[in-house]
């Protein structure tokens, strides 16, 4: 259980009639409210461009809880209690008078508490107005106590370690590092979390955890969605920028990071950069070998018919934008020291489901007739929230027969309460200053340091090996080309009994 916080908190959201705000960050600021995580002095500042008026704007709001809440449909009473402390602001980022009247609403609250509180500016919006706003929050001190006043920015955290490094430093400019909270919603996923623990706390797997005993690993984030009204946004993004620099560059790191010295931010933030860092730069050959992207075509995904990427709403017609990347990576470093890192993701898959695979080397001793598969940890993050270890057991009967069965761990079995959302966990913790899970300057220009090379080299060529992938299925058949020496496919799923 988590301390209570102590001070009042003053929550702004910068993109209040945004989609993230509607679908996640109200939502688990009202999950937080009603499981009695927040403090009792809070008011959530909603500021945005269009004019709304306060009843419109909350009964907006009250939709997004109904529908994507975990905890159902809200409570009338409490909703009633929670929306009394929601302030919508219109007003535009680009100009100074709106942070004025934040201002004004900000020091009444501390008046009306009679202490000075917590202050939480969330920029969910636009990269270009990340700037803008900033400087306006520094000109007005309106964030400017660095014990107490935190930003938190959304992805993309630039679109390259040249404007990465430019922002980092504009913000390093206004704010201390400690003031800043970039956030990546994966960090907050419960099984995400618990990667540390399972790693961490149970010494067993320490002395498996490196290239003696294992093969390789994937890490696989298949969506079933496609861009859907985010075309503008993706298309100057991809896949590759999308997800893998951050989600799946994250997973990575915390499946290979060495064991932190202390359960500490700074600690924990170190060794994860270390990793990062320790990613081997590919070359420009190597890219085109050991990169696969491609882009989805019409198709039918979950019975509907899906049209091409290059149809969806605001992508050019002749956009070369990749959905979809296999990459293979190398860390350089003792403990994995050649053992690949198979990092996938793409939109219009047939399924929704992230897994990590941790497949262990076969058994040098062969002494069975049979086929060995060979031992394999799948860390599944969602939709199920699983760990499984696959291991062979013996077919019961008069023959020596084997067969791959597992042992698994259900979180839904395990756990009375519903599981928080990720953004739950976040808040929480920028609310308490607790940055474990949240990515440092030098974390992010790192992980673009990794996946610059891919940029450059599909830049320079943007045809070059751009594979075409029906919608519904699992993506290029370079994919599992190139997982092939190492296993019989991707695995997507959870799949626990069947092939190597
Ligand atoms: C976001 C990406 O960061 O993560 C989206 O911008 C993607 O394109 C989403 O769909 C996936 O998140 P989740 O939690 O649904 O797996």
């Amino acid at each position: 259980m988590k301390e209570k916080i102590i001070y009042p908190v003053a929550i702004t959201i910068f993109g209040a009639k945004g989609d993230l705000t509607h679908r996640k960050l109200i939502p688990a600021l009202y999950n937080l409210f009603i499981g009695d995580h927040l403090p009792p002095g809070f008011v959530i500042f909603c500021v945005d461009y269009l004019a709304v008026n306060d009843g419109d704007f909350k009964k907006d709001l009250l939709a997004g809880i109904n529908e994507f809440s975990r905890s159902g449909r809200a409570d009338e009473k409490k909703w009633n209690e929670f929306s009394g402390k929601l302030f919508y602001i219109q007003g535009d980022f680009l100009k100074i008078e709106t942070f004025s009247s934040l201002k004004q609403k900000l020091d009444g609250f501390d008046k009306q508490n009679k202490k000075r509180g917590i202050r939480l500016f969330y920029y969910a919006v636009a990269p270009r107005f990340i700037e803008v706003i900033s400087e306006s929050l520094y000109k007005l001190k309106l964030c400017h106590q660095e014990k107490r006043d935190r930003i938190v920015v959304e992805k993309p955290f630039g679109t390259d370690l040249d404007s990465s490094k430019k922002l980092n430093r504009f913000l390093g400019k206004r704010f201390a590092e400690n003031q800043i909270y970039r956030i990546d919603h994966y960090l907050g996923k419960e099984t995400v979390q618990n990667i540390l623990a399972f790693r961490f706390a149970n010494y067993v797997f320490e002395p498996l955890w490196n290239n003696e005993y294992i093969d390789h690993i994937q890490i696989s984030v298949a969506e079933q969605v496609g861009v859907g009204k985010r075309g503008g946004y993706y298309d100057s993004s991809g896949a590759l920028r999308d997800m893998i620099q951050n989600h799946l560059l994250q997973l990575l790191c915390i499946v290979a990071m060495e064991c932190p010295a202390a359960y500490k931010a700074e600690i924990i933030r170190s060794a994860k950069t270390k990793v990062m860092q320790s990613v081997r730069t590919m070359t420009m050959a190597e890219v085109f070998k050991n990169v696969v992207r491609g882009q989805y075509t019409a198709g039918m995904v979950n019975q509907e018919p899906r049209p091409a990427y290059r149809n969806e709403d605001q992508v050019p017609s002749g956009s070369n934008t990749e959905t979809f990347v296999a990459a293979k990576f190398f860390i350089d470093n003792k403990r994995w020291n050649a053992v690949p890192f198979f990092l996938g993701t793409g939109k219009s898959l047939p399924k929704q489901t992230s897994v990590i695979v941790i497949q262990f080397k076969d058994s040098p001793n062969k002494i069975f007739k049979d086929d060995i598969t060979p031992n394999r940890l799948i860390i599944s993050i969602q939709p199920e929230l699983e760990i499984c270890l696959l291991f062979e057991s013996k077919v019961p009967g008069l023959e020596m027969k084997l067969q791959p069965v597992n042992m698994d761990f259900t979180y839904q079995e395990g756990q009375s309460e519903t599981i928080p959302e990720a953004y739950e966990a976040l808040l929480l913790d920028v609310m308490e200053g607790d940055a474990t899970l949240f990515m440092r300057a030098d974390q992010v220009d790192a992980a673009w340091k990794v996946v610059m090379p891919i940029l450059d080299a599909w830049k320079k060529y943007p045809t070059k090996l751009l594979h075409f992938y029906e919608a519904g299925t699992w993506g290029p058949t370079g994919a599992r080309e190139l997982v092939k020496p190492y296993a019989k496919e991707w695995f997507h799923l959870p799949v626990r009994k069947k092939d190597k």
